[in-house]
């Protein structure tokens, strides 16, 4: 979950890590350190408490020029937030930067002697300890032989004392990418923190150890130490993409690109109006032959795979199973060559998510993953990848991702239809004609935005709210609850609106917020009899319809409309309207709406 940069060229080293490591802030937030070679060829370390900010003002105080260091932000698992717990750590001839964690980290200290050595409480550091233990001069024997040592997962960034110039990496899980740049060589945790200086990039393959100096990067086999030629991958997004651009937060950007991250996802893959997967080289054959599908994800990726269960199961009529990567493992699932296991995630390094793939592949499923960021792990273990194409998503809670992740559901759902003959080719173009009008809605929730600040007065007064919603509307409830939760600290919890009755209502009192969604001709009477009976308990209700509902006035304080798509569209405007609803509410409590606490984007550890 840590964020990692490494630099070595000629230009100002201290200056590119500590920029990177702004760009990587998302990753980790409690702490950052930078470890650099001095012009004497010393290895000088500062390490900071807090965000990065506090370590560019640590660092502003060091005049030594440098070209060559390692960065890191961190998100704590082993150890308290200590400066003495950041990153680097040092041992002996050795400098180190870690994301991930190793399992093994109390027999290490035992077997090293390492109890006395220790100063800190960091599996990272008992790494740098055995490190330095093994080194004896040649840098790739050494690391090869750590990896022999450890368990669990993990991205290295190492400098020894007597390689000036030179940075070592070695990954497993935990994810790196590297490139060589004419202003130098280059590793990063994500891409972004590369991509001032290049579009251009290769993974770190597991199983090689990676040289950079001044003037190449260089990966070697973990054994052999013969060189290998990792692919070079190239990102289509560019700095911009990456910027706040106007934005008070990277969150509001993030909302406000949704219309054309869903374009750019959508229409590349339309041909003659029906969905089409023939460039992402999926074949109709592992839709037409499934005969259940399972959704594996966590948070916001998960609760997509919640409207697509809503969207598929009627429409398919197969099974759709949607399971908390978490759970997944360890719940002896029923799977089996027939299964399609549909596998959602925005950076695609979720290890959770990446580990129920791996058992999904190895009990016989057919592996397809949805993912944004091009490259990472999960993308290329999976079996076949449909890319999301929202760009970078920088702040930590997920907004353009999901709606994207949405889109890539419903044009699965609508070429299964297809292609298991339930549509005909009419009326799967029919179906996704007016998928396409989601775009224009959406595009108007965001002219809306003055009416959900209005709403937020109410909400940030309640230490408690509670989003209410029948069939799919209860699918949206869960991602609004949770956005409003991670960014704005109030207490939120979606519940299915016919299930209050049955405990939770005992909760509803006087004011208590509850944002109401009835989009769903079906079932918006029913849904009604549920605001009636909230209300009548004194809640404060916000609801949300579709524009031309029969809503009795009386029953909402607030009352927001969304354009009338057709009710198995009505996710992507009402998500707008949550997202910003959550948005405003954190604004109005004065939080850090793209860093909210204890969090961090890409959760690279169990
Ligand atoms: C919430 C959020 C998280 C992620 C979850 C999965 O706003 O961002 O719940 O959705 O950690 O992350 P990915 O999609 O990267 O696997």
């Amino acid at each position: 979950m840590c964020g990692i940069i490494g630099y070595t060229g000629p230009l100002e080293a201290k200056r590119i890590l500590l920029e990177g490591l702004s760009g990587l802030e998302y990753r980790g937030y409690d702490s950052a350190g930078i470890a650099f070679f001095d012009t004497d060829s010393q290895i000088r370390l500062v390490r900071q408490v807090g965000k990065v900010e506090a370590l560019k003002e640590a660092c502003g105080r060091i005049a030594a020029d440098s070209h060559c260091g390692i960065g890191h932000t961190r998100w704590a698992t082993h150890g308290g937030v200590t400066a003495e717990n950041a990153h680097p750590h040092q041992a002996g001839r050795v400098t180190l930067i870690h994301n991930g964690i190793i399992e093994n980290y109390h027999q290490l200290t035992e077997e090293y002697h390492l109890a006395e050595k220790l100063c800190s409480q960091t599996d990272s550091e008992v790494a740098a300890w055995v490190l330095d233990a093994l080194y004896e001069g040649d840098p790739l024997d050494a690391v090869r032989q750590l990896t022999k040592k450890l368990e669990g997962t993990y991205g290295f960034c190492i400098l020894f004392a007597d390689r000036p110039g030179e940075i070592y990496a070695v990954r497993r899980i935990s994810p790196l990418v590297a490139s060589y740049t004419h202003s130098g060589a280059l590793i990063a945790s994500d891409l972004t923190a590369l991509l001032p200086y290049t579009q251009k990039y290769f993974v770190v393959p597991e199983q090689s150890i990676v040289r950079l100096t001044p003037y190449k990067v260089q990966a070697y086999d973990q054994e052999t130490f013969e060189k290998l030629q990792p692919e070079i991958m190239r990102v289509n997004w560019n700095m911009d993409a990456a910027m706040k651009n106007g934005f008070p937060h990277f969150m509001l950007k993030e909302i406000h690109e949704q219309p054309e991250a869903m374009k750019n996802t959508v229409l590349p893959r339309l041909s003659k109006g029906l969905p089409d997967f023939s460039d992402d080289r999926i074949p109709d054959a592992l839709f037409a032959e499934c005969s259940q599908i399972h959704v594996i994800a966590c948070g916001t990726a998960m609760h997509a795979g919640m409207v697509a269960k809503s969207i598929m199961e009627p429409l398919l009529r197969i099974p759709v199973t949607v399971t908390i990567a978490s759970e997944f493992r360890y719940q002896q699932p029923l799977i089996d060559s027939s299964t399609l296991a549909i596998v959602i995630s925005q950076s695609g390094e979720t290890i959770d998510t990446l580990a129920a793939m791996e058992l999904a592949e190895d009990l016989g499923a057919k592996t397809l993953s949805i993912v944004n960021v091009k490259g990472s792990t999960i993308a290329r273990e999976s079996q076949y990848v449909l890319y999301t194409h929202a760009g970078p998503e920088i702040a930590v809670a997920s907004t353009k991702a999901y709606t994207v992740q949405l889109a890539a559901l419903y044009m699965i759902a609508c070429r299964m239809a297809l292609v298991r003959g339930i549509y005909s080719r009419e009326e799967a173009a029919a179906f996704f004609g007016e998928f396409l009008d989601v775009i224009p809605a959406m595009e108007a929730m965001l002219q809306k935005q003055e009416e959900m600040k209005a709403v937020v007065s109410h909400l940030i007064q309640s230490p408690d709210a509670f989003f209410i919603g029948r069939g799919l509307d209860y699918a949206f409830s869960l991602e609004g609850a949770l956005k409003l939760k991670e960014i704005s600290y109030i207490h939120a919890e979606a519940y299915a609106a016919g299930e209050l009755k049955h405990g939770t209502i005992a909760l509803i009192s006087e004011n208590v917020p509850v944002i109401a969604i009835a989009t769903q001709d079906r079932i918006f009477s029913k849904a009604m009899s549920n605001v009636r009976e909230v209300k009548a308990r004194g809640a404060f209700v916000i609801l949300l319809t579709r524009e031309g509902a029969p809503v009795d006035k009386s029953l909402a304080d607030v009352h927001i409309t969304i354009p009338p798509v057709r009710d198995i569209f009505t996710v992507f405007p009402i998500a707008v309207a949550l997202q910003l609803i959550a948005y405003y509410a954190s604004v109005g409590k004065n939080l850090d709406v793209d860093q909210p606490r204890n969090l961090a984007k890409s959760v690279t550890v169990e």
